[in-house]
């Protein structure tokens, strides 16, 4: 998994030294619990690599996977095999804040982002500060692994430029002239029922690991660095991954009983990566080539609807069976679905790629359960997170076509929605989240 990773990333792992100085190492932390457990060549070198520039003694290696490289060609937390938890959040950047403390922040996070991603605290500890200030870090991830923690960031529309009082847009930060032609408004969808409260976000930030404490922690971490200079405008916890960026592992399932992600780009499919998810040169500005644009959508799901529509009515939504996953017509989840054998509305026979023209997305969303509505519902459904290279060409005639005549439409209905660019990952220690942008 880690040797995955570090292919999918580019470099191998490495370290901030800096930002880490004085912190105690979680890994040391975890002492031998990793000792015996196998991993692969490349995992054992970037591990040993961190662990010798951390630690004078080195101390045994974490778990396989606990540790997904920060550093790359491209951000981890795209092409990444899914962890199984999210806390994803929306930032708004302050009236008082500028171009200048902007930058500064942006600096701050990579190094806390660096940083807690290899299982380490911020700056100097939770516990390892001067007693009269407080801690750098909050400390509820101590003792616990890196857990594949993740931290994808984000640029959306209004970083770019956002309707002053008058309702001109306004350049608060410069950066009017960067903004990616791809990076579009997202026009209204039919059927959405968008709470803005839950939706847009001048940046975002997506913490993906197996531990939902290490993934609260890191958000959490990073809002605090960012007092001041940014607020949390909307935030989303996900659990139970509902698709798959590894085709061999068994297929997750999401609220409706389906297994979701047969059917997504595969983390090491290069070559669809290359075609339908990194921004290549030429595509838009500089700044967004090996980036990839995200949507995100809060869709909420008719739970107690759902539960009362017969099997077939269920199977019929999808074109899917319902305890194998197999297309309709075929025996087996990974048997090419024949469209023909499917009814014409189903999810399936909309979203294939040969409906449309061959498009694909790189779906990576989670479940969510946010309690009861007040009328005794489940608040539950899919966070939707899509990934892909150029957004007009692919989610918005996609999501236009399935608001138009998706049978599924009679269960579910959008109520968030946000759109980023995120840029090409940080390659090495120094340098930082949104360099080329602000470059
Ligand atoms: C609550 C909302 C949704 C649910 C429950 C859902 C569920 C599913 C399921 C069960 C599958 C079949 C298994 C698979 O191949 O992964 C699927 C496939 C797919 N879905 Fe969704 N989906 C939802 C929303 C969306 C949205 C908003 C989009 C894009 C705009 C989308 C795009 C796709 C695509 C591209 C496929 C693969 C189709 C194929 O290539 O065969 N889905 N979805």
């Amino acid at each position: 998994m880690d040797a995955e990773n570090e292919q999918q990333n580019g470099t191998p792992a490495a370290t901030d030294a800096a930002a880490t100085r004085g912190a105690v190492s979680r890994r040391a932390v975890i002492g031998w619990a990793g000792a015996g457990v196998a991993l692969g060549a490349a995992a054992v070198g970037s591990v040993a690599a961190a662990t010798r520039q951390d630690d004078p003694d080195p101390a045994p290696a974490a778990p396989a996977g606990a540790e997904v490289p920060f550093y790359g060609e491209h951000q981890s937390g795209i092409s990444t095999p899914v962890q199984d938890r999210l806390h994803f959040a929306a930032f708004d950047v302050s009236e008082k804040a500028t171009r200048e403390s902007l930058v500064k922040l942006l600096k701050e996070w990579t190094k806390a982002a660096a940083a807690m991603t290899g299982g380490r605290e911020v700056g100097t500890g939770a516990a390892t500060g001067l007693p009269e200030a407080p801690p750098d870090d909050t400390g509820e991830a101590l003792g616990l692994p890196a857990s594949r923690l993740t931290l994808t960031i984000g640029f959306g529309p209004s970083l770019f430029e956002k309707p002053g009082p008058d309702g001109q847009p306004v350049d608060r930060f410069g950066l009017r002239a960067k903004r990616p032609e791809a990076l579009v408004d997202l026009p209204n969808f039919k059927g959405d029922k968008l709470d803005p409260t839950r939706s847009g976000g001048d940046i975002c930030v997506q913490a993906c690991a197996d531990d939902p404490q290490v993934a609260v922690h890191a958000i959490r971490n990073l809002a605090r660095i960012g007092m001041g200079t940014v607020n949390i405008r909307w935030s989303q916890l996900g659990f139970g991954k509902t698709s798959s960026t590894t085709p061999d592992a068994q297929t997750p399932r999401n609220l409706m009983g389906f297994k979701d992600g047969t059917h997504n780009i595969a983390g090491n499919d290069t070559a669809k990566l290359a075609d339908h998810v990194w921004a290549a040169p030429g595509d838009g500005p500089e700044w967004m080539t090996g980036g990839s644009y995200l949507v995100a959508r809060r869709i909420r799901m008719h739970i107690e609807t759902w539960d009362r529509a017969s099997l077939k009515d269920q199977e019929d939504t999808f074109g899917r069976t319902k305890g194998e996953g197999a297309p309709y017509g075929k025996p087996k989840e990974h048997d090419a679905p024949d469209l023909k054998a499917m009814p014409a509305t189903s999810h399936v026979a909309l979203a294939h790629p040969d409906a449309n023209d061959g498009l694909m997305i790189l779906r990576r969303g989670f479940s969510f359960t946010d309690g009861t509505d007040g009328l005794g519902r489940l608040d539950a459904g899919l966070f939707f997170l899509a990934y892909q290279r150029d957004t007009r060409k692919a989610f918005v005639p996609l999501q236009n076509r399935l608001a138009a005549s998706d049978k599924l439409n009679e269960y579910i209905q959008h109520v968030g929605s946000a759109h980023f660019a995120c840029p090409a990952g940080v390659r090495k220690p120094g340098e930082w989240w949104g360099q080329a942008l602000f470059g």
